[in-house]
């Protein structure tokens, strides 16, 4: 039923529009004192993130050797100081003592009825604690992880007392790692232990020997963390989390951010969609779909996830026949149709699972998930148009944007930081899988993401090359991550009617800011047209 014209009230009263009446002149709004975004770096959110921090934290590692102590440290510093702009460093007693006294000690080295080796194991540890309050004396809020076995009461309290009266006046918690899980500590020992500069020289099998000898004394005088010890997170077995008495902004936010980790190894398949219309035209942002050689993409894509990514290579223990396993792997999209579109192909079987919690259930191979934080960066006003287009029209824009493309926030868009800010629990749920995760996702987002497992600096990250057509693996470990480049498509694939490369990345400053015309030149690293 209509409502009678009376009994609307004014304020939503339907207005008499005149299409012929003059418009009255836009108001100008005197705003003498505007608010403004800081400019250049930390200009975005990302630096309300710092300033919510407001104490220094000290974290002291605990537990034996292999327990994934150095892994877990080197995650916590790498997720503060790229997500959240938190200066984070790791002071490894090992690397003191490797300094000091050499790489190759026998296990006997730590025998703890060995004098001279503890002494020498004494200056090691109070050389890196040095180096730690010197860094933590710095001015602004900052992480320092003191990342050694700290195996004994003594050794603890004797830690805690040099830190308190150092006056540095940051919160201290104990991380013990603890892990009775044989198989994965010999996994462990082998993949990592063997690979550190302790052991590179020495056949592995007496490498291992040598490495369980000296866990063995450490264990002789091992002692776990009490509940009196102060404010500690105990990890066991990647499993079970104990968490006593921890407060504050920064150490909870390790405490989420730790439950969410693993030191198993397992990748990450990083691509961008197939070549879209946009891509085609040069045009930045849309919602276009894929071109013809987006789609055999795609369909190459599939196969790679099938035979690459889907199976994994076992060894039968009793004959050492070499065999290939399905394994189970996730998928994940942005929400554009792109992206969406490339993974059209690839195949959905289904098989029971049995997951590390003991759980069983049916798996859905690559199942696709949608997620808006993988959506491409957001170009606002700019959405839509070419680097070309954007040149003309919003010049200013576009000088902006090549002195600063970090911070740089386009009108009504995104800027890099943004991406950065809405990656964070995203990159979280890629610390907690344990599966491969295929991800298909844009340039920009790729970026981040590539930067963060690689231990870029964040201003590099949107220069990073992310070209068209090929899968970046990452695996990340202890001290790095490894990476490997496939390319399903080369570039003579793409180009087959003989046009100009089009440009899909923002074209570097090539000339002096003197001049005026930027050049677009086709060779350029960050020009990420189909290449190979
Ligand atoms: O050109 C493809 C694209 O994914 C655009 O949609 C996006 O704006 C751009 O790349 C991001 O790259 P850059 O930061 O170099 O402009």
């Amino acid at each position: 039923m209509q409502m009678p014209m009376s009994a609307v009230p004014a304020s939503s009263a339907v207005q008499d529009v005149r299409p012929n009446e003059e418009l009255p002149p836009v108001v100008r709004i005197d705003n003498p004192m505007p608010h403004r975004l800081p400019e250049g770096e930390n200009a975005t959110p990302l630096e309300v993130i710092g300033t919510t921090a407001s104490d220094k934290l000290i974290i002291l590692m605990v537990g034996l050797p292999a327990t994934g102590k150095t892994h877990i440290a080197k995650r916590i510093c790498r997720f503060l100081s790229f997500f959240h702009d938190i200066p984070s460093q790791i002071f490894n007693a090992g690397d003191y003592r490797r300094q000091l006294f050499g790489a190759t000690m026998p296990a006997s080295f730590y025998d703890p009825t060995n004098e001279e080796g503890s002494s020498s194991r004494i200056k090691a540890c109070n050389a890196a604690l040095d180096d730690l309050i010197a860094y933590m004396k710095q001015e602004g809020v900052r992480v320092a992880a003191f990342d050694a076995t700290n195996g004994t009461k003594e050794r603890r309290e004797y830690l805690m007392q040099s830190l308190k009266s150092s006056g540095i006046g940051a919160k201290i918690i104990f991380l013990e790692s603890l892990c009775d899980n044989e198989q994965l500590l010999e996994e462990n020992i082998r993949r990592v232990k063997l690979n550190t500069p302790d052991y590179r020289d020495l056949e592995p099998e007496a490498a291992v020997a040598d490495f369980k000898r000296r866990r063995d004394h450490y264990m002789s005088v091992y002692e776990t963390l009490e509940e009196n010890e102060g404010p500690h997170i105990k990890i066991i077995n990647s499993k079970r989390f104990i968490v006593n008495n921890i407060r504050g902004y920064l150490p909870l936010k390790v405490v989420h951010f730790i439950m969410n980790l693993h030191t198993q190894t397992r990748t990450f398949y990083l691509t961008r969609h197939g070549q879209s219309e946009y891509n085609l035209l040069g045009k930045i942002g849309g919602d276009s779909g894929l071109t013809p050689a987006g789609k055999e993409y795609a369909r190459r894509l599939a196969d790679f996830a099938r035979d690459h990514i889907g199976v994994r290579k076992v060894v039968d223990p009793n004959t050492g026949e070499e065999s290939e396993v399905q394994q189970p792997c996730r998928l994940w999209t942005s929400t554009l149709r792109r992206t969406k579109e490339t993974t059209q192909f690839i195949d959905h079987s289904k098989f029971k699972y049995k997951w590390d919690n003991g759980d069983t259930g049916e798996w859905v191979q690559f199942r696709p998930m949608a997620r808006r934080n993988l959506d491409e960066l957001y170009a606002g006003v700019c959405d839509g148009m070419t680097y070309k287009d954007i040149e003309q029209v919003y010049p200013e824009e576009f000088n902006r944007r090549q002195e600063d493309k970090l911070t740089y926030r386009y009108p009504r868009g995104e800027s890099y930081m943004d991406v950065t800010l809405r990656l964070e629990p995203l990159a979280q749920e890629m610390e907690r899988t344990r599966e491969p995760v295929l991800i298909v996702g844009h340039q920009g987002i790729l970026r981040i993401l590539y930067a963060y497992f690689m231990g870029l600096d964040r201003k590099e990250a949107p220069y990073v090359s992310i070209p068209l057509n090929n899968v970046i693996e990452l695996t990340p470990h202890a001290y790095g991550c490894h990476e490997k480049r496939y390319c399903l498509m080369r570039r003579e694939e793409m180009l087959n009617d003989g046009q100009d490369e089009p440009v899909t990345s923002m074209p570097t400053k090539k000339i002096s800011a003197a001049e005026q015309n930027v050049v677009y030149h086709p060779q350029d690293p960050v020009m990420n047209a189909p290449s190979c």
